[in-house]
């Protein structure tokens, strides 16, 4: 049975949800600034209703050429990771579980999201600007999942403790760093090498690359593991790729730290982005990027989502339908 708290999640589609996003990004810690706004694009609402509402959802994700875990129901605990949030999980879940129980109120999506977040930096003696945006999610993963499966994750913090450490102010200093080229960098152009870090919760999770390669290209030299045992979209390296030219969606990423330091979009890479139906700016710079398209100029820090589809213009289409 629907809860009365699911009723009103439900009332809200998804312009009403990227519209209390932007309220709630001014009282987000640029720590999870980003992470927050990369976690919305990669669990899109209007996605999730189409295949809700479909009468058979297998063909429709098979139509849009679906691949890996898009389903939000099957990661309830893990698809937040990157969120320094996330070592809140287990509070935070608590904390929206029981708001969603006794929900009889008439605040708006924002202010409710806020309140929560701030009985858990209470509980947890942090700024309430480190929750926000994990209690953000937790609303839209029950909005997803329904609050009874959400209830029946076990809701546990899924990092290693040596990262769960970590201090805001030290995860934006590694995302900041560059990479030294040692004395004369200066003088060079051709050889300089960048660090891609493609998961912040593991150490071993980064790959070396050339100056002004795309990032899929530097990503392909990394034989570090047997990728395809990963995720079998990975057949080289760590970012899953099949074109590389910017025509399947493959490879799409989010950049949670040194978007400034790729290179612009171009044309066509705008283009394809949004027919995929990933993003919609016409930002030169934006969080999410196709991977074989955006170039790197100094090292970012970036998150691979585990799914990839091509829906853009049939949602544009239902939206033009109804
Ligand atoms: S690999 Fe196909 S779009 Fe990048």
């Amino acid at each position: 049975m629907t809860t009365s708290f699911e009723a009103f999640l439900k009332q809200h589609d998804e312009e009403a949800w990227s519209a209390a996003l932007t309220t709630l990004l001014r009282s987000i810690h640029e720590v999870d600034r980003n992470a927050t706004q990369i976690w919305f694009s990669f669990y899109p609402l209007s996605l999730f209703q189409a295949l809700e509402q479909a009468e058979d959802p297998e063909t429709l994700s098979q139509r849009l050429l679906m691949q890996g875990n898009y389903r939000l129901k099957d990661q309830i605990d893990s698809s937040h990771t990157f969120l320094y949030g996330h070592r809140y999980w287990p509070e935070v879940k608590t904390a929206v579980q029981k708001h969603a129980r006794e929900f009889s109120g008439t605040a708006s999506l924002s202010d409710q999201v806020v309140s929560v977040a701030q009985q858990v930096a209470k509980q947890l003696k942090v700024d309430p600007s480190l929750v926000i945006g994990i209690t953000a999610v937790a609303f839209m993963t029950i909005r997803q999942a329904g609050l009874a499966a959400v209830e029946a994750a076990p809701g546990k913090m899924l990092i290693d403790k040596k990262y769960a450490r970590k201090s805001p102010a030290e995860v934006l200093r590694d995302r900041a760093v560059d990479d030294s080229q040692g004395f004369f960098s200066f003088l060079k152009t051709v050889d300089k090498k960048w660090t891609v870090t493609y998961d912040e919760n593991d150490d071993r999770a980064r790959y070396r690359m050339n100056h002004m390669q795309d990032l899929a290209w530097g990503a392909a030299d990394d034989r570090s593991r047997n990728w395809r045992e990963v995720d079998p979209r990975r057949i080289e390296g760590p970012i899953p790729v099949e074109c590389r030219s910017a025509s399947c969606g493959t490879c799409w990423v989010g950049v949670l730290g040194g978007a400034e330091k790729l290179t612009d979009v171009a044309a066509r890479e705008g283009k394809k982005i949004k027919e995929f139906g990933y993003v919609d700016t016409a930002e030169s710079k934006p969080l999410i990027r196709l991977a074989c398209q955006a170039q790197a100029l100094g090292a970012v820090s970036i998150v691979i989502p585990p799914w990839n589809g091509v829906f853009g213009k049939y949602l544009k289409r239902m939206k033009e339908d109804v």
